[in-house]
Formats: C-alpha cells, sequence, structure tokens
C-alpha cells in the first residue's frame, strides 16, 4: 500500500521503486526555498501496480512530480497530454498537474547535455557517442542528443535485439543522425565505434552494486586518447575507474540529476532555477 500520509504538506514528490535513497527531496527543496516557495517536494514509494492510484491521487493533491524507475514509461496511460519529446521517445520523469490532468515532460536528455557540456564541454550538435547499454536509462537520451544534432549514435547491449529496437525508432524519428548497433562481446566492432567517438557513455545497470562485474571489456577504452567517458551513475563504478586509470576525462552522474531536476522546477514553476543551490543541496 502507499503511504500517502509522507506527502502531507507536499504539492511535489518524487516516486519510484525503490526510492528510499533518492536525493531529489534535498535538491528540489533548496530550489523552492531559494525561489521563495516553501519546502514543499516529497518521496514517495510507489509499486508498479499501484501507480494508477497515485496518478489518481496526484490529480487531486498535487501540482507536479518526478518520475524514476520502473515508472518512466508506465505512467503514459495515466495521461491527458504530453510534450512532443516525450511522445517521441515514450519516456516521462516529469508531470505537471493542470486542472486535475496529468501532463508529462521528459528532462532527462536536456540534464545529460547539461552535464556532458560542463564536464567535457561537449555539445551534442555533430557529437559522436557510443551508449553502453539500450534500456530506459540510455532511450530519452539518445532521442535528445538526435534532435539536437548528433551525427552518430552507437548502441551496444548485452541484447542486441533490444539495441535494434531503440535503433529502429531513432532512425524514424531522426534520420540524419547515424545509429548502429553492436553486442557489448562485439570487442572488434566496438573498438571501431570508439576510435571514430567524442563520448562514451556507461548506461547499463551494472555497477549500482559494488560487486557488479564491468559491463564490458573495460581494456577497449585505452585505445582512444581523449575520449570522454560519462556514467549515469551517481557513484564510482569500474567504468570510471578504467577511464581514470586510463587518463580518459570522466565524470559520473550527479550532473544529470542535478540539471533534469532544475528543469523540471522550472517546468513548475516558470522561474529559472537556482542551480548553484540545489548543486549544494546534493553534495
Ligand atoms: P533501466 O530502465 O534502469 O535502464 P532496463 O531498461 O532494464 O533498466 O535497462 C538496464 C540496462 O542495463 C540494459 O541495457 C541491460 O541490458 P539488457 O537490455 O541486455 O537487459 C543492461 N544490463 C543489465 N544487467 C546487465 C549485465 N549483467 N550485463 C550487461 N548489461 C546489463
Amino acid at each position: 500500500m502507499i503511504d500517502f500520509s509522507v506527502l502531507k504538506d507536499c504539492r511535489y514528490t518524487v516516486i519510484g521503486d525503490p526510492i528510499a535513497h533518492s536525493r531529489s527531496p534535498q535538491m528540489q527543496n533548496a530550489g523552492f526555498a531559494a525561489l521563495g516557495l516553501g519546502t514543499p517536494y516529497g518521496r514517495l514509494h510507489v509499486p508498479v501496480e499501484e501507480l494508477p492510484l497515485f496518478a489518481e491521487y496526484a490529480r487531486k493533491h498535487l501540482d507536479g512530480a518526478n518520475l524514476t524507475v520502473p515508472h518512466k514509461n508506465r505512467i503514459l496511460p495515466e495521461l491527458a497530454d504530453m510534450s512532443p519529446e516525450a511522445r517521441l521517445c515514450g519516456s516521462v520523469n516529469t508531470l505537471l498537474v493542470r486542472d486535475g490532468k496529468l501532463y508529462g515532460d521528459t528532462t532527462d536528455g536536456y540534464g545529460f547535455a547539461k552535464a556532458v557540456e560542463e564536464a567535457f564541454g561537449l555539445v551534442p550538435e555533430n557529437l559522436r557517442a557510443v551508449f553502453f547499454g539500450a534500456g530506459g536509462a540510455a532511450r530519452a537520451v539518445v532521442f535528445y542528443l538526435a534532435a539536437h544534432g548528433a551525427k552518430s549514435i552507437t548502441l551496444a547491449n548485452r541484447t542486441v535485439e533490444k539495441a535494434e529496437l531503440l535503433a529502429q525508432d531513432l532512425r524514424s524519428a531522426y534520420p540524419e543522425t547515424e545509429v548502429h548497433c553492436a553486442g557489448l562481446q562485439d570487442t572488434h566492432l566496438l573498438a571501431e565505434f570508439l576510435d571514430g567517438a567524442d563520448l562514451a557513455v556507461q548506461a547499463t545497470s551494472m555497477g549500482l552494486h559494488k560487486e557488479d562485474a564491468p559491463p564490458f571489456d573495460l581494456t577497449l577504452l585505452e585505445r582512444r586518447k581523449g575520449l570522454c567517458c560519462f556514467d549515469m551513475i551517481y557513484h564510482s563504478t569500474p567504468f570510471l575507474r578504467a577511464a581514470e586509470s586510463a587518463g580518459l576525462p570522466n565524470r559520473g552522474g550527479n550532473g544529470m540529476l542535478l540539471h533534469q531536476g532544475a528543469r523540471s522546477l522550472e517546468l513548475w514553476t516558470g522561474k529559472t532555477a537556482p542551480v548553484e543551490i540545489m548543486r549544494e543541496a546534493l553534495k
């Protein structure tokens, strides 16, 4: 059962399963407070089968929400409408409640691009990126990059068929971006794609737990001098450690968390997010 009592006095919340470790409340409440809007943001555990119950609650009692795993695509049937970007990628991380109806948007791609620009000075236009992983974490991001003029995107996944499905969607939405697929074990092919890349992105769930094995042969990173390495996971991972010991520029996912959240705050309030205050609050 969802414990809605934890949202007493909240008009916004993050939901997920699991959710206990989410740092969104500390970040968002610092942002809201700096805008003079109090601390209206909570944290709610919502199991997947109870998402419709949450949607019902949100329509009546909330102004907005952030969604994380496993809800980003499962929320779609509950929405009255969504942004063109969210519709294209089929992923929603931000809910806005308007006249008792749910509107979905996605800020993950924006957050990723902003974090990568901050870390490495790379912008989406003409970017050549290799993604390791083709699940929910990669999806909204690769659509955003293609929409903003990425030159090529390679999707390397354990299950190549899943990469192919995402690649098909991406190609039909953005025919001008080259999209390639590979298996995580296709070392020769991966080496070739990495040789021609500006950015390598770790977007699998491997590395979330300390004991996780590396998702692919990390010695591949040693081939390409100057390759920028970004991990969507917030803490140190085998991928980031391999990049560091190969002397490559590397960065974890904190900046993405910050900037997707800052953009959500802007969508809700119509005001410029106090990004530096939110960054401090995440530390
Ligand atoms: P999320 O929505 O969090 O991205 P997901 O859609 O299940 O979750 O995707 C998880 C990603 O991590 C996928 O790319 C998955 O690969 P598969 O599509 O082959 O499942 C990847 N992943 C999970 N466990 C993995 C493992 N042991 N080795 C390599 N990749 C793994």
